[in-house]
Protein backbone atom coordinates (compact mmCIF):
# COMPACT_ATOMS: atom_id res chain seq x y z
CA UNK A 1 0.00 0.00 0.00
CA UNK A 2 0.93 3.35 -0.71
CA UNK A 3 2.53 5.34 2.14
CA UNK A 4 1.01 7.92 3.71
CA UNK A 5 3.26 10.24 4.38
CA UNK A 6 4.23 10.29 0.92
CA UNK A 7 1.53 8.98 -1.57
CA UNK A 8 3.22 9.62 -4.36
CA UNK A 9 2.88 6.05 -6.60
CA UNK A 10 6.32 6.40 -7.88
CA UNK A 11 7.68 4.72 -3.56
CA UNK A 12 5.29 1.75 -5.46
CA UNK A 13 8.08 -1.20 -6.85
CA UNK A 14 7.78 -1.94 -10.39
CA UNK A 15 7.87 -5.55 -11.09
CA UNK A 16 7.21 -7.10 -14.67
CA UNK A 17 5.53 -9.85 -15.71
CA UNK A 18 5.75 -11.36 -19.06
CA UNK A 19 2.94 -14.03 -20.46
CA UNK A 20 4.97 -16.36 -22.28
CA UNK A 21 3.27 -19.40 -22.13
CA UNK A 22 0.30 -19.46 -24.74
CA UNK A 23 0.44 -22.59 -27.00
CA UNK A 24 0.87 -20.39 -30.12
CA UNK A 25 -1.63 -22.76 -31.64
CA UNK A 26 -1.94 -20.53 -34.54
CA UNK A 27 1.99 -20.26 -35.63
CA UNK A 28 2.01 -24.75 -36.11
CA UNK A 29 5.09 -24.99 -35.18
CA UNK A 30 7.10 -26.89 -32.39
CA UNK A 31 9.05 -24.05 -31.29
CA UNK A 32 6.89 -22.22 -28.33
CA UNK A 33 5.66 -18.97 -30.10
CA UNK A 34 8.24 -16.47 -27.70
CA UNK A 35 11.17 -18.23 -29.26
CA UNK A 36 10.91 -17.57 -32.40
CA UNK A 37 13.10 -15.56 -34.43
CA UNK A 38 12.30 -11.90 -34.94
CA UNK A 39 15.36 -10.34 -37.52
CA UNK A 40 17.75 -13.13 -35.77
CA UNK A 41 16.93 -12.82 -32.28
CA UNK A 42 13.61 -14.51 -29.88
CA UNK A 43 10.82 -12.49 -29.52
CA UNK A 44 10.72 -13.01 -25.94
CA UNK A 45 14.83 -11.63 -26.00
CA UNK A 46 13.08 -8.31 -28.02
CA UNK A 47 11.08 -7.80 -25.00
CA UNK A 48 13.60 -8.35 -22.18
CA UNK A 49 15.64 -6.34 -23.53
CA UNK A 50 13.42 -3.49 -23.41
CA UNK A 51 12.10 -3.80 -20.05
CA UNK A 52 15.82 -4.41 -18.82
CA UNK A 53 15.79 -0.17 -19.55
CA UNK A 54 12.94 0.17 -17.15
CA UNK A 55 15.11 -1.06 -14.52
CA UNK A 56 12.37 -3.33 -12.75
CA UNK A 57 12.97 -4.59 -9.22
CA UNK A 58 11.82 -8.07 -10.54
CA UNK A 59 10.87 -10.25 -13.94
CA UNK A 60 8.56 -12.53 -13.94
CA UNK A 61 8.35 -14.81 -16.90
CA UNK A 62 5.63 -17.17 -17.40
CA UNK A 63 6.34 -19.69 -19.30
CA UNK A 64 4.25 -23.13 -20.36
CA UNK A 65 5.41 -26.85 -19.65
CA UNK A 66 7.68 -27.13 -22.62
CA UNK A 67 9.74 -23.70 -21.41
CA UNK A 68 12.42 -25.61 -20.50
CA UNK A 69 14.46 -23.87 -23.94
CA UNK A 70 13.76 -20.30 -23.01
CA UNK A 71 14.78 -21.10 -19.44
CA UNK A 72 18.23 -22.40 -20.80
CA UNK A 73 18.80 -19.33 -23.50
CA UNK A 74 18.00 -16.47 -20.61
CA UNK A 75 19.81 -18.19 -18.03
CA UNK A 76 22.11 -15.25 -17.64
CA UNK A 77 19.69 -13.13 -16.83
CA UNK A 78 17.80 -12.70 -13.54
CA UNK A 79 14.37 -13.62 -13.76
CA UNK A 80 12.14 -15.57 -11.68
CA UNK A 81 10.65 -18.41 -14.12
CA UNK A 82 7.05 -18.94 -13.16
CA UNK A 83 5.54 -22.44 -14.83
CA UNK A 84 1.78 -22.00 -16.20
CA UNK A 85 0.77 -26.26 -16.28
CA UNK A 86 -2.27 -26.07 -17.27
CA UNK A 87 -3.01 -23.14 -20.30
CA UNK A 88 -5.97 -21.56 -19.13
CA UNK A 89 -5.69 -18.03 -20.17
CA UNK A 90 -3.91 -14.44 -19.13
CA UNK A 91 -5.49 -14.12 -16.33
CA UNK A 92 -5.00 -17.52 -15.01
CA UNK A 93 -1.16 -16.91 -16.53
CA UNK A 94 -0.83 -13.92 -14.48
CA UNK A 95 -2.05 -15.59 -11.08
CA UNK A 96 0.79 -18.23 -11.21
CA UNK A 97 3.51 -15.45 -10.90
CA UNK A 98 1.61 -13.46 -8.17
CA UNK A 99 2.64 -15.69 -5.43
CA UNK A 100 5.91 -14.08 -6.58
CA UNK A 101 4.91 -10.55 -6.62
CA UNK A 102 5.84 -8.28 -3.64
CA UNK A 103 2.13 -6.87 -2.48
CA UNK A 104 2.59 -2.62 -2.20
CA UNK A 105 4.71 -3.10 -5.46
CA UNK A 106 2.90 -2.25 -9.57
CA UNK A 107 3.14 -5.27 -12.04
CA UNK A 108 3.61 -3.92 -15.45
CA UNK A 109 2.24 -6.96 -17.85
CA UNK A 110 3.41 -7.82 -21.13
CA UNK A 111 2.19 -10.29 -23.62
CA UNK A 112 5.26 -12.22 -25.04
CA UNK A 113 3.78 -11.74 -28.61
CA UNK A 114 4.16 -8.11 -29.43
CA UNK A 115 7.97 -7.84 -29.41
CA UNK A 116 8.73 -3.98 -30.61
CA UNK A 117 7.30 -2.76 -27.50
CA UNK A 118 8.92 0.64 -26.96
CA UNK A 119 11.08 1.95 -24.30
CA UNK A 120 9.11 5.45 -24.06
CA UNK A 121 5.57 4.14 -24.37
CA UNK A 122 6.29 1.99 -21.47
CA UNK A 123 7.63 4.78 -19.76
CA UNK A 124 4.85 6.51 -20.44
CA UNK A 125 2.20 4.08 -18.97
CA UNK A 126 4.34 3.32 -15.42
CA UNK A 127 4.23 7.03 -15.41
CA UNK A 128 0.54 7.29 -15.12
CA UNK A 129 -0.66 8.22 -11.42
CA UNK A 130 -3.57 5.61 -11.20
CA UNK A 131 -4.07 2.22 -9.96
CA UNK A 132 -4.61 0.62 -13.49
CA UNK A 133 -3.23 1.82 -16.75
CA UNK A 134 -3.67 0.37 -19.89
CA UNK A 135 -2.27 0.84 -23.11
CA UNK A 136 -4.22 0.65 -26.28
CA UNK A 137 -3.78 1.92 -30.18
CA UNK A 138 -6.14 3.12 -32.89
CA UNK A 139 -5.78 -0.06 -35.51
CA UNK A 140 -7.15 0.67 -39.51
CA UNK A 141 -7.47 -3.15 -39.33
CA UNK A 142 -8.57 -4.37 -35.47
CA UNK A 143 -9.98 -7.67 -36.70
CA UNK A 144 -8.08 -10.51 -34.04
CA UNK A 145 -7.74 -8.20 -31.07
CA UNK A 146 -10.06 -7.15 -27.87
CA UNK A 147 -11.62 -4.37 -28.18
CA UNK A 148 -11.87 -0.84 -25.61
CA UNK A 149 -15.52 -0.19 -24.53
CA UNK A 150 -16.16 3.09 -23.34
CA UNK A 151 -19.54 4.26 -21.84
CA UNK A 152 -20.96 7.85 -22.43
CA UNK A 153 -18.12 9.82 -20.52
CA UNK A 154 -15.68 8.10 -23.09
CA UNK A 155 -14.16 6.14 -19.69
CA UNK A 156 -13.00 2.55 -20.41
CA UNK A 157 -15.86 0.24 -19.15
CA UNK A 158 -14.30 -2.78 -20.85
CA UNK A 159 -12.71 -5.09 -22.82
CA UNK A 160 -14.42 -7.59 -25.50
CA UNK A 161 -12.50 -10.25 -27.05
CA UNK A 162 -12.83 -10.31 -30.84
CA UNK A 163 -14.58 -13.93 -31.09
CA UNK A 164 -16.96 -12.48 -28.16
CA UNK A 165 -17.85 -8.87 -29.72
CA UNK A 166 -21.45 -8.37 -31.22
CA UNK A 167 -21.08 -7.10 -34.46
CA UNK A 168 -21.08 -2.97 -33.13
CA UNK A 169 -18.53 -3.90 -30.81
CA UNK A 170 -16.20 -5.35 -33.91
CA UNK A 171 -16.71 -2.05 -35.96
CA UNK A 172 -14.54 -0.25 -33.08
CA UNK A 173 -10.78 0.66 -33.90
CA UNK A 174 -9.09 1.21 -30.53
CA UNK A 175 -7.85 -2.11 -29.19
CA UNK A 176 -5.96 -3.84 -26.18
CA UNK A 177 -2.80 -4.43 -26.60
CA UNK A 178 -2.43 -6.85 -23.52
CA UNK A 179 -0.02 -4.37 -22.19
CA UNK A 180 -0.94 -3.00 -18.65
CA UNK A 181 0.33 -1.67 -15.37
CA UNK A 182 -1.64 -2.59 -12.06
CA UNK A 183 -1.65 -1.97 -8.74
CA UNK A 184 -0.66 -5.60 -7.39
CA UNK A 185 -1.77 -5.26 -4.32
CA UNK A 186 -5.87 -4.96 -6.72
CA UNK A 187 -4.80 -7.32 -9.05
CA UNK A 188 -4.60 -9.75 -6.30
CA UNK A 189 -7.94 -8.92 -5.63
CA UNK A 190 -9.50 -8.71 -8.69
CA UNK A 191 -7.68 -12.06 -10.36
CA UNK A 192 -9.66 -15.06 -8.01
CA UNK A 193 -12.48 -13.20 -9.21
CA UNK A 194 -12.67 -13.86 -12.81
CA UNK A 195 -14.50 -16.59 -14.64
CA UNK A 196 -14.51 -18.37 -17.66
CA UNK A 197 -17.61 -17.65 -19.07
CA UNK A 198 -16.10 -17.05 -22.67
CA UNK A 199 -15.97 -18.10 -26.34
CA UNK A 200 -12.68 -19.35 -25.24
CA UNK A 201 -13.45 -21.35 -21.82
CA UNK A 202 -10.21 -19.45 -20.42
CA UNK A 203 -9.36 -16.47 -17.31
CA UNK A 204 -8.96 -13.66 -19.77
CA UNK A 205 -6.95 -11.15 -17.84
CA UNK A 206 -8.78 -7.97 -19.98
CA UNK A 207 -11.98 -8.87 -17.36
CA UNK A 208 -10.28 -6.99 -14.70
CA UNK A 209 -11.29 -3.92 -16.37
CA UNK A 210 -14.82 -4.53 -15.41
CA UNK A 211 -14.07 -5.23 -11.97
CA UNK A 212 -11.85 -2.05 -11.18
CA UNK A 213 -15.00 -0.60 -12.74
CA UNK A 214 -16.96 -2.05 -10.16
CA UNK A 215 -14.76 -1.30 -7.25
CA UNK A 216 -14.79 2.33 -8.63
CA UNK A 217 -10.91 2.05 -9.93
CA UNK A 218 -10.54 4.34 -12.97
CA UNK A 219 -8.67 2.89 -15.72
CA UNK A 220 -6.51 5.41 -16.78
CA UNK A 221 -5.28 4.89 -20.60
CA UNK A 222 -2.31 5.56 -22.89
CA UNK A 223 -2.32 5.19 -26.52
CA UNK A 224 0.45 4.04 -28.66
CA UNK A 225 1.12 6.45 -31.36
CA UNK A 226 2.95 3.43 -33.16
CA UNK A 227 0.85 0.27 -34.24
CA UNK A 228 4.00 -1.37 -35.05
CA UNK A 229 5.57 -1.36 -31.70
CA UNK A 230 1.94 -3.10 -30.32
CA UNK A 231 1.54 -5.40 -33.16
CA UNK A 232 1.00 -9.04 -31.78
CA UNK A 233 2.53 -12.34 -33.40
CA UNK A 234 0.36 -14.64 -33.50
CA UNK A 235 1.20 -16.31 -37.23
CA UNK A 236 3.56 -17.08 -39.31
CA UNK A 237 2.03 -14.60 -41.62
CA UNK A 238 2.43 -11.56 -38.69
CA UNK A 239 5.71 -12.86 -38.15
CA UNK A 240 7.03 -12.17 -41.09
CA UNK A 241 5.11 -9.15 -41.87
CA UNK A 242 6.72 -7.83 -38.89
CA UNK A 243 10.40 -8.57 -39.61
CA UNK A 244 9.67 -7.14 -43.22
CA UNK A 245 8.46 -3.85 -41.51
CA UNK A 246 11.35 -3.30 -39.37
CA UNK A 247 13.82 -4.00 -42.55
CA UNK A 248 11.69 -1.36 -44.49
CA UNK A 249 12.02 1.07 -41.18
CA UNK A 250 15.49 0.74 -41.30
CA UNK A 251 16.50 1.00 -44.99
CA UNK A 252 14.46 4.29 -44.37
CA UNK A 253 16.44 5.48 -41.71
CA UNK A 254 19.54 4.94 -43.60
CA UNK A 255 18.14 6.07 -46.43
CA UNK A 256 17.68 9.44 -44.69
CA UNK A 257 21.35 9.25 -43.18
CA UNK A 258 22.50 9.32 -47.19
CA UNK A 259 23.16 5.42 -47.38
CA UNK A 260 22.35 4.63 -51.14
CA UNK A 261 20.00 1.43 -50.87
CA UNK A 262 19.05 0.47 -54.29
CA UNK A 263 15.39 -1.05 -53.32
CA UNK A 264 14.42 -0.47 -49.45
CA UNK A 265 11.79 -3.57 -49.87
CA UNK A 266 14.71 -5.39 -50.88
CA UNK A 267 17.21 -4.85 -47.84
CA UNK A 268 17.25 -7.46 -45.09
CA UNK A 269 19.24 -6.47 -41.69
CA UNK A 270 18.82 -8.78 -38.56
CA UNK A 271 21.13 -7.19 -36.48
CA UNK A 272 22.94 -3.44 -36.88
CA UNK A 273 24.52 -2.05 -39.31
CA UNK A 274 27.08 1.18 -39.40
CA UNK A 275 27.32 3.25 -42.17
CA UNK A 276 30.07 5.59 -43.41
CA UNK A 277 29.65 8.04 -46.02
CA UNK A 278 28.34 7.34 -49.60
CA UNK A 279 28.04 3.73 -49.35
CA UNK A 280 25.87 1.82 -51.96
CA UNK A 281 23.85 -1.46 -51.29
CA UNK A 282 22.59 -3.11 -54.33
CA UNK A 283 19.28 -4.87 -54.17
CA UNK A 284 18.51 -8.49 -52.13
CA UNK A 285 21.73 -8.24 -49.84
CA UNK A 286 21.36 -9.86 -46.38
CA UNK A 287 23.26 -8.18 -43.10
CA UNK A 288 23.17 -10.30 -40.03
CA UNK A 289 24.70 -9.29 -36.41
CA UNK A 290 27.25 -6.36 -36.15
CA UNK A 291 28.36 -5.26 -39.80
CA UNK A 292 30.51 -2.09 -40.05
CA UNK A 293 31.19 -0.48 -43.93
CA UNK A 294 33.35 2.29 -44.28
CA UNK A 295 33.23 5.29 -46.22
CA UNK A 296 32.87 4.67 -49.90
CA UNK A 297 32.04 0.72 -49.48
CA UNK A 298 29.68 -0.72 -52.77
CA UNK A 299 27.58 -4.04 -51.49
CA UNK A 300 26.69 -5.81 -54.97
CA UNK A 301 23.24 -7.77 -54.99
CA UNK A 302 22.37 -10.85 -52.97
CA UNK A 303 25.56 -10.41 -50.65
CA UNK A 304 25.18 -12.10 -47.18
CA UNK A 305 27.71 -9.98 -44.35
CA UNK A 306 27.44 -11.41 -40.95
CA UNK A 307 29.37 -9.85 -37.91
CA UNK A 308 32.14 -8.60 -40.16
CA UNK A 309 34.33 -5.34 -40.85
CA UNK A 310 34.26 -3.67 -44.58
CA UNK A 311 36.58 -1.06 -44.86
CA UNK A 312 36.46 2.24 -46.67
CA UNK A 313 36.70 1.77 -50.39
CA UNK A 314 35.68 -2.04 -50.59
CA UNK A 315 33.78 -2.92 -53.03
CA UNK A 316 31.57 -6.85 -52.40
CA UNK A 317 30.56 -7.93 -55.97
CA UNK A 318 27.79 -9.99 -55.95
CA UNK A 319 26.37 -13.13 -54.32
CA UNK A 320 30.03 -13.14 -51.99
CA UNK A 321 29.24 -14.58 -48.43
CA UNK A 322 31.55 -12.83 -45.31
CA UNK A 323 31.53 -14.28 -42.23
CA UNK A 324 33.01 -13.04 -38.86
CA UNK A 325 35.50 -11.16 -41.23
CA UNK A 326 37.58 -8.01 -41.20
CA UNK A 327 37.84 -6.48 -44.72
CA UNK A 328 40.99 -3.98 -45.27
CA UNK A 329 40.34 -0.94 -46.98
CA UNK A 330 40.62 -1.27 -51.01
CA UNK A 331 39.75 -4.57 -51.10
CA UNK A 332 37.68 -6.47 -53.37
CA UNK A 333 35.76 -9.17 -52.98
CA UNK A 334 33.98 -11.67 -55.55
CA UNK A 335 31.45 -12.09 -57.05
CA UNK A 336 31.14 -15.33 -55.48
CA UNK A 337 33.05 -15.09 -52.57
CA UNK A 338 33.29 -16.79 -49.49
CA UNK A 339 34.83 -15.51 -46.47
CA UNK A 340 34.42 -17.68 -43.58
CA UNK A 341 35.36 -17.22 -40.23
CA UNK A 342 38.67 -15.52 -38.91
CA UNK A 343 39.15 -13.99 -42.19
CA UNK A 344 41.47 -11.04 -41.96
CA UNK A 345 42.51 -9.01 -45.41
CA UNK A 346 44.70 -5.67 -44.91
CA UNK A 347 44.18 -3.54 -47.13
CA UNK A 348 43.89 -3.75 -51.25
CA UNK A 349 43.40 -7.49 -51.30
CA UNK A 350 41.51 -9.22 -53.90
CA UNK A 351 39.94 -12.25 -53.58
CA UNK A 352 37.66 -13.39 -56.44
CA UNK A 353 35.13 -15.91 -57.85
CA UNK A 354 35.19 -19.37 -56.08
CA UNK A 355 37.57 -18.81 -53.24
CA UNK A 356 37.24 -19.76 -50.42
CA UNK A 357 39.22 -18.18 -47.24
CA UNK A 358 38.74 -19.25 -43.86
CA UNK A 359 40.81 -18.65 -40.49
CA UNK A 360 43.51 -16.76 -42.38
CA UNK A 361 45.49 -13.39 -42.04
CA UNK A 362 46.01 -11.45 -46.24
CA UNK A 363 48.54 -9.42 -45.99
CA UNK A 364 48.62 -5.64 -48.23
CA UNK A 365 47.96 -6.09 -51.99
CA UNK A 366 48.17 -10.02 -52.18
CA UNK A 367 45.09 -11.45 -54.58
CA UNK A 368 43.32 -15.12 -54.76
CA UNK A 369 41.20 -14.63 -58.03
CA UNK A 370 40.26 -16.98 -58.97
CA UNK A 371 38.91 -21.45 -57.11
CA UNK A 372 41.40 -21.60 -54.56
CA UNK A 373 40.95 -22.36 -51.07
CA UNK A 374 42.97 -20.55 -48.28
CA UNK A 375 42.39 -22.03 -44.85
CA UNK A 376 44.40 -21.56 -41.69
CA UNK A 377 46.64 -19.78 -43.53
CA UNK A 378 49.41 -16.62 -43.07
CA UNK A 379 49.85 -15.00 -46.47
CA UNK A 380 52.33 -11.97 -46.64
CA UNK A 381 51.99 -8.69 -48.78
CA UNK A 382 51.45 -8.71 -52.45
CA UNK A 383 50.94 -12.26 -52.96
CA UNK A 384 49.97 -13.73 -55.64
CA UNK A 385 47.85 -17.39 -55.16
CA UNK A 386 47.08 -19.30 -58.97
CA UNK A 387 43.75 -20.14 -60.03
CA UNK A 388 42.98 -23.44 -58.18
CA UNK A 389 45.47 -23.27 -55.36
CA UNK A 390 44.37 -25.52 -52.03
CA UNK A 391 46.03 -25.28 -48.68
CA UNK A 392 45.41 -29.18 -47.75
CA UNK A 393 45.24 -28.01 -43.75
CA UNK A 394 43.54 -31.17 -42.45
CA UNK A 395 45.19 -34.65 -42.62
CA UNK A 396 41.84 -36.28 -41.54
CA UNK A 397 43.14 -35.57 -37.93
CA UNK A 398 44.43 -32.03 -37.26
CA UNK A 399 44.41 -28.72 -39.07
CA UNK A 400 48.14 -27.36 -40.19
CA UNK A 401 49.07 -24.28 -40.99
CA UNK A 402 50.39 -22.98 -43.64
CA UNK A 403 52.71 -19.83 -44.33
CA UNK A 404 53.66 -17.90 -47.18
CA UNK A 405 55.72 -14.70 -47.19
CA UNK A 406 56.02 -11.85 -48.87
CA UNK A 407 55.70 -11.58 -52.71
CA UNK A 408 55.56 -15.29 -53.08
CA UNK A 409 54.09 -16.85 -56.22
CA UNK A 410 51.96 -19.52 -56.40
CA UNK A 411 51.34 -21.22 -59.92
CA UNK A 412 48.34 -22.36 -60.34
CA UNK A 413 46.55 -25.58 -59.20
CA UNK A 414 49.23 -26.39 -56.49
CA UNK A 415 48.53 -28.15 -53.76
CA UNK A 416 50.09 -26.76 -50.08
CA UNK A 417 50.31 -29.66 -47.75
CA UNK A 418 50.68 -28.11 -44.58
CA UNK A 419 52.58 -27.56 -42.25
CA UNK A 420 54.21 -26.12 -44.67
CA UNK A 421 55.57 -22.34 -45.72
CA UNK A 422 56.63 -20.71 -48.84
CA UNK A 423 59.41 -18.14 -48.44
CA UNK A 424 60.19 -14.51 -49.58
CA UNK A 425 59.77 -13.70 -53.31
CA UNK A 426 59.77 -18.04 -53.73
CA UNK A 427 58.17 -19.52 -57.02
CA UNK A 428 55.97 -22.04 -56.90
CA UNK A 429 55.27 -24.14 -60.47
CA UNK A 430 52.15 -24.65 -61.77
CA UNK A 431 50.84 -28.03 -60.85
CA UNK A 432 52.75 -28.16 -58.10
CA UNK A 433 52.26 -30.55 -54.87
CA UNK A 434 54.11 -28.96 -52.02
CA UNK A 435 54.94 -31.08 -48.98
CA UNK A 436 58.55 -29.45 -48.31
CA UNK A 437 59.33 -25.89 -47.25
CA UNK A 438 60.25 -23.68 -50.38
CA UNK A 439 63.43 -20.70 -49.83
CA UNK A 440 63.06 -17.53 -50.15
CA UNK A 441 63.76 -16.71 -53.47
CA UNK A 442 63.69 -20.80 -54.58
CA UNK A 443 61.24 -21.72 -57.35
CA UNK A 444 59.47 -25.14 -55.77
CA UNK A 445 58.20 -27.41 -58.30
CA UNK A 446 56.67 -30.82 -57.32
CA UNK A 447 54.92 -32.13 -60.02
CA UNK A 448 55.39 -35.46 -62.76
CA UNK A 449 58.03 -34.40 -65.70
CA UNK A 450 55.82 -34.16 -69.04
CA UNK A 451 56.69 -36.97 -71.83
CA UNK A 452 55.62 -37.13 -74.95
CA UNK A 453 55.40 -39.72 -77.23
CA UNK A 454 55.72 -39.16 -81.14
CA UNK A 455 53.37 -40.36 -83.47
CA UNK A 456 50.81 -41.89 -80.76
CA UNK A 457 47.89 -43.73 -82.42
CA UNK A 458 44.89 -43.85 -80.29
CA UNK A 459 43.41 -46.84 -80.15
CA UNK A 460 40.44 -47.75 -82.78
C1 LIG B 1 -4.61 -10.88 -26.09
C2 LIG B 1 -5.68 -10.06 -25.37
C3 LIG B 1 -6.34 -9.15 -26.39
C4 LIG B 1 -5.32 -8.26 -27.03
C5 LIG B 1 -4.17 -9.05 -27.61
C6 LIG B 1 -3.03 -8.11 -27.98
C7 LIG B 1 -6.57 -11.38 -23.53
C8 LIG B 1 -7.68 -12.25 -23.06
N1 LIG B 1 -6.65 -10.97 -24.79
O1 LIG B 1 -5.27 -11.65 -27.08
O2 LIG B 1 -7.35 -8.37 -25.74
O3 LIG B 1 -5.93 -7.47 -28.03
O4 LIG B 1 -3.64 -9.98 -26.65
O5 LIG B 1 -2.01 -8.78 -28.65
O6 LIG B 1 -5.71 -11.05 -22.74
N2 LIG B 1 -0.58 -16.58 -22.53
C9 LIG B 1 -0.14 -17.30 -21.45
N3 LIG B 1 -0.97 -18.23 -20.90
C10 LIG B 1 -2.22 -18.48 -21.38
C11 LIG B 1 -2.65 -17.74 -22.50
C12 LIG B 1 -1.84 -16.79 -23.06
O7 LIG B 1 0.98 -17.10 -20.98
O8 LIG B 1 -2.89 -19.34 -20.80
C13 LIG B 1 0.31 -15.57 -23.15
C14 LIG B 1 0.69 -15.90 -24.57
O9 LIG B 1 1.93 -16.58 -24.62
C15 LIG B 1 0.82 -14.53 -25.22
C16 LIG B 1 -0.08 -13.63 -24.37
O10 LIG B 1 -0.36 -14.34 -23.19
O11 LIG B 1 2.13 -14.04 -25.16
C17 LIG B 1 -1.38 -13.31 -25.11
O12 LIG B 1 -2.04 -14.51 -25.41
P1 LIG B 1 -2.73 -14.74 -26.82
O13 LIG B 1 -3.35 -16.08 -26.82
O14 LIG B 1 -1.81 -14.41 -27.91
O15 LIG B 1 -3.88 -13.65 -26.70
P2 LIG B 1 -4.60 -12.88 -27.88
O16 LIG B 1 -5.71 -13.73 -28.39
O17 LIG B 1 -3.63 -12.38 -28.86
CA1 LIG C 1 -1.48 -12.55 -29.19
Amino acid sequence: MTDRLNPSPDVRPLEVCVLAAGMGTRMKSSIPKVMQPLCGKPLLSHILDTIAGLEPSRVHVVVGPEGESARKQFSDRNINWVTQHERRGTGHAVAQAMADVSAGSRLLILVGDAPLIGHETLRALTDQESDFSLLTVLLEDPSGYGRIIRDAAGQVSGIVEDRDASMAQRAIDEINTGIMCVDANRLAGWLPLLGDDNEQGELLLTDIVTLAREEGVAVTVVISEDPLEVTGVNSMDQLVMLERALHVRLARRLLTEGVYIADPERFDCRGTLICGRDVRIDSNVLFEGNVELGDGVVIGTGCCIRNSTVASGCIVKPYSVIDDCSIGKSSQIGPFARLRPGTILAESVQIGNFVEVKNTRVGSGSKASHLSYLGDATLGHDVNIGAGTITCNYDGTAKHETHIEDSAFIGSNTALVAPVKVGESATVGAGSTITRDVEPGALGLGRGRQRNVPNWKRNK
